[in-house]
Formats: structure tokens, sequence, C-alpha cells
């Protein structure tokens, strides 16, 4: 733990959404977060030390990610060279003119690159550059995947969905090869969660959805804190569906 006996989360796409929610929860329950996203950090937010623990970073940029790695060290570095939660969260979903899905036929590649780069190589990026830290608290890293990484989505495009697929199958391959450094590494695959990500029209497929309703930001965080908490200390390799049981 920090010299004050918090703990600390790296946490990306913290801006918004999903992301906004886990700063909350983690905040709340005493961690220190280091938020990344391409804004700057918002003076409305309540937190405090928000401002100063922000990094701002386009994790589609080679350059910007490797500023911001950089960064977060030198930050780590006051806490101990400490850290016990990695959260690759920011995701990307992009669309056709008037919100249809890019499909395999029809998303340009310069599109599917992209979109690997933030939903799959930033987190492996991240997560290689910051083991030392991680290893030293003996900490836990949540891959965020998605319901689309497993079946075609109506609104999903292929590369988001190809993204989250294989971002599914990284999280069991870092499982096996952080495991051994005492660093857990877990996925959590949220379904259709009340977010500026969703399409018009996800609504319609509450029909298909066991539980009646879309999720809301705090039900995926309060599962990306019990996987980063010591309640999950044998936890290693799972992707948690935060769905309503729309897989089944
Ligand atoms: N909402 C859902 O129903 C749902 C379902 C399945 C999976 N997910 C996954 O859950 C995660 C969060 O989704 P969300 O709905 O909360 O998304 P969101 O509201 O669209 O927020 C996305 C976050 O990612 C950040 N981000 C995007 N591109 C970035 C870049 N190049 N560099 C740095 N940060 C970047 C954004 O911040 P800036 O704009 O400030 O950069 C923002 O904080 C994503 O991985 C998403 O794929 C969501």
């Amino acid at each position: 733990m920090a010299e004050d006996g918090r703990k600390t989360l790296v946490l990306t796409g913290a801006s918004r959404g999903i992301g906004h929610a886990a700063v909350r929860k983690f905040s709340a329950e005493g961690w220190r977060v280091l938020t990344l996203s391409r804004q700057p950090f918002d003076d409305n937010c309540p937190w405090p030390e928000g401002a100063a623990n922000h990094v701002q970073v386009d994790l589609a940029d080679a350059d910007s990610l490797g500023m911001a790695v950089a960064d977060i060290r030198d930050r780590l570095e006051e806490e101990g060279g400490k850290l016990h939660a990695l959260v690759n969260n920011a995701g990307i979903s992009p669309k056709l003119n008037g919100g249809k899905r890019p499909n395999s036929i029809d998303t340009p590649m310069q599109v599917w690159r992209q979109v690997f780069q933030v939903n799959f190589f930033a987190p492996i990026l991240l997560a290689r550059a910051l083991l030392d830290e991680l290893k030293e608290a003996q900490g836990s890293i949540v891959n965020i995947t998605s319901i689309a990484g497993g079946r075609v989505h109506p609104f999903a495009g292929s590369a988001y969905a190809t993204s989250k697929a294989a971002l599914a199958s990284l999280t069991r391959e870092m499982a096996a090869d952080f495991g051994p450094h005492g660093i857990r590494v877990n996925g959590v695959a949220p379904g259709e969660i009340e977010t500026s990500i969703l399409s018009p029209g996800t609504e319609d497929m509450i029909e298909d959805i066991p539980l009646g309703r879309l999720g809301n930001t705090m039900e995926v965080a309060d599962t990306i804190f019990y996987l980063c908490s010591d309640k999950a200390s044998y936890v290693n390799g799972a992707e948690i569906h935060v769905n309503g049981g729309q897989h089944v």
C-alpha cells in the first residue's frame, strides 16, 4: 500500500460512462485513482486530488501512450512504486454515417487498426509497462471486454467486436503469464449499459434481456471493484458477464 495506506488504481477511459462510475466507486472505497483519457481534467468533477491524478493521453497514439507511461511511473514512485490495479476500460466503437454498424466488408482498414490500437494494444502495452509496479503490490488487472466479443451484435461493428474477442483471449493469456508474478488478470463483459456508447434503438433489445432492463454503470463498476479486491484473491482468468442474462 501507499505510504498513507491507500491503494492505487490506474484507470483508462475515466471521463464518462463506466469509467466515471469506477472512479466514484474506487474513490469512495479510499483508493487513489490515476485517471487516463483524452480530455483534460474537468474542474466540475468533485473528487479531491482529481486534477493532480489525471493523465491526459490519446491511447490511439503510440507517442502519447509512451509519454503517459513515463508520467504514470513517476507518479507511482510517490506511492512507493506500487500499483494495486490497472483497469483497461477505454474503448471506441466507430459507426458509419447515420449510425449504421460498420461490418467486415465495409470497415475502412485504418478504422480497424485504430480500434485495435485503443481496445486491444493499449491494454497489453500498459500492462507490460507497469508490470514491475503491479508485481510490487501483487496487484490485479481488469480488461473491459463486451458481449459483442462473443456474438454478432446489431449495433457494434466488426472491428469493435473482433477487438473485444481478442481482448477476452488476451485476458486468458495474461492470466497465465502474469499469474506466476502474483498478478491476477480478469475480464468484465458488459451487455447493454446506459452510457453514450449505446446506439439509438438499444431499448428495443430489452425484450431479449432476461432481467428486462438495461444495466447501469455502477453495476459494472461494482464488479470491477470486486475483481480488484482481496475478496477475489483466487479469481484469475475469469470473464464476468454483467448483462442481465442477455448472453444465455
Ligand atoms: N456501455 C455499454 O453498454 C458497453 C457494453 C459493452 C462493453 N462496453 C465497454 O466498456 C468500456 C467503457 O464503455 P462506456 O460505455 O463507458 O464508454 P464511453 O462512455 O464511450 O467512454 C469511453 C471512455 O474511453 C475514453 N477514450 C476513448 N478513446 C480514447 C483514446 N483514444 N485515448 C484515451 N481514452 C479514450 C473516453 O475518454 P475521452 O473521450 O476523454 O478520451 C471515455 O472516457 C469500453 O471498453 C466499452 O467497449 C460498454
